[in-house]
């Protein structure tokens, strides 16, 4: 039985959990480690050009679609495109977003884990002790599936209390929190010995490194980042209202998805230089690196180590909580719509299959290594499968669709309110998205091939 389509409840809700959604692992494990790497402010600048003039307009276009089809992703693509063909475009967003759910569970869960060592004082020891402790707790076949469980567990009490009941209202608590607990370790971090240094090093131009591979990298994290492509843009997007500015709120929820992935490398570099180590990207770095940092750093200080660690796994586990509920919204919205089912009923299949893939991935890394294509454990091949191709294809399909399948009227309609708001980006939008979009994402996608 299908209940009556919910919508978001005020303006602010809709952006902190839309942006809720963007903000996650990726804001912290690898922005500020490409900033670093690739010429700092250049790195910066050239991201936030990306932002600008590729991620906007493919946030718009998948706003465009969801609030057009007020419906999960695939039957949104499918309304706009008159049941034809297209419709498989938004069947792969699902997909996407459903296969990502299992993976990202995981190292969502890690993250609990992590609190509970931090409070439990666990995770003082030598570098070789951090590093042990990690790689036996991953691959422990039991204790990170009881994470998974629990995460997944929370995510779900969230969506089942529905658009406004739950996903509104936790997000208005998150983000806020979120950045408070940001704030406090930045400034923590910058008034350490030596931080300067670490400063430095994020935001000292550096434009000799910049080359095309830079630029791609830049491209892709500012996808990943903004959720492009995941069907949760689209999915959030069917909930607003016909009142809802689409290019603003795009703007708005990209400014906060940037804000926070230039404050994350504030807090890790500069703690991470005042003790001489040099950070890197991914799990190893938030869980072997960072917590190694923490010892050293507040070595004459541990309770504010404690303190520090604490906050920092708290922050990292609300960054994934709340992607992990817009991914688990993309999900549920299509079992309970496609299947005829209620909203709960979706939302059980949802978090019990992608517990079950989840804790497939986490095995994967332990117990089951013989899970492997390829070189690749299933973990990885999630990962890969999910960012390096579903996301491009997705992303560009979606713009060729919208910028040259979708009739001009309905898009200018959609972007302008029905000529309520102005359509003076209208023309730049078309432009981006009919030609410089889809061209930029298909460069990435060969690129990563060493294609080109
Ligand atoms: N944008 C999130 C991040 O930066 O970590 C990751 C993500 C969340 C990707 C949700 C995809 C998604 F659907």
């Amino acid at each position: 039985m299908l209940e009556e389509r919910a919508s978001f409840g005020s303006k602010l809700g809709m952006i902190l959990a839309t942006a809720g959604g963007a903000v996650g692992l990726g804001n912290v494990w690898r922005f500020p480690y490409m900033a670093g790497q690739n010429g700092g402010a250049a790195f910066i600048l050239i991201y936030i050009g990306c932002v600008l003039l590729l991620g906007i307009p493919c946030m718009v276009s998948e706003f465009i679609i969801g609030r057009h089809g007020a419906s999960n992703t695939y039957r949104a693509y499918s309304k706009m495109s008159h049941g034809n063909a297209w419709k498989f475009v938004g069947l792969l967003g699902v997909l996407t977003g459903y296969l990502i759910t299992g993976y990202y569970a995981v190292v969502s869960g890690w993250c609990l884990q992590y609190i509970y060592a931090s409070v439990a004082g666990q995770l003082h020891g030598d570098p070789s002790f951090v590093k042990s402790y990690f790689q036996s707790f991953s691959t422990d076949p039991i204790r990170p599936i009881i994470w998974l469980v629990a995460i997944l567990l929370i995510t779900h009490f969230v969506i089942i209390h529905g658009v406004r009941g739950g996903i509104e209202r936790a997000s208005k608590l998150l983000m806020p929190t979120l950045f408070v607990l940001l704030l406090v370790i930045v400034v923590a971090s910058c008034m350490l010995p030596g931080a300067d240094k670490g400063i430095d090093f994020l935001f000292k131009p550096d434009f000799g490194k910049v080359d095309r591979g830079l630029f791609l990298g830049a491209l892709g994290q500012s996808f990943y980042s903004l959720s492009i492509a995941m069907g949760c843009i689209c999915t959030y997007a069917s909930y607003y209202t016909r009142q809802t500015n689409l290019l603003q709120s795009a703007v708005q929820i990209s400014v906060i998805d940037s804000l926070v992935a230039i404050l994350a490398g504030l807090m890790i570099f500069p703690a991470a230089f005042s003790v001489g180590v040099n950070p890197d990207s991914g799990p190893s770095l938030i869980f072997i690196t960072l917590p190694n940092v923490f010892n050293q750093a507040f070595a004459s200080m541990p309770i504010l180590g404690w303190v520090i660690s604490l906050l920092f796994y708290a922050l990292l586990s609300l960054a994934a909580l709340t992607s992990l509920m817009s991914l688990h919204e993309v999900s549920t919205a299509f079992f309970y719509e496609e299947l005829h089912i209620t909203r709960d009923k979706g939302a059980v299949i949802v978090t019990v299959t992608t517990i079950i893939i989840g804790a497939f991935c986490s095995l994967s890394l332990g117990q089951f290594d013989g899970l492997r294509i390829g070189d690749k454990s299933l973990f990885d091949v999630f990962d890969f499968v999910t960012g390096q191709i579903f996301l491009p294809l997705g992303g560009f399909l979606t713009c060729l669709f919208l910028g040259w399948f979708v009739p001009k009227r309905l898009v200018k309609d959609e972007f302008t309110n029905w000529g309520t708001v102005s359509g003076r980006f209208f023309g730049v939008f078309l432009f981006l998205v009919r030609f410089v979009c889809p061209l930029a994402i298909l460069s990435i996608f060969l690129h990563q091939f060493n294609v080109i």
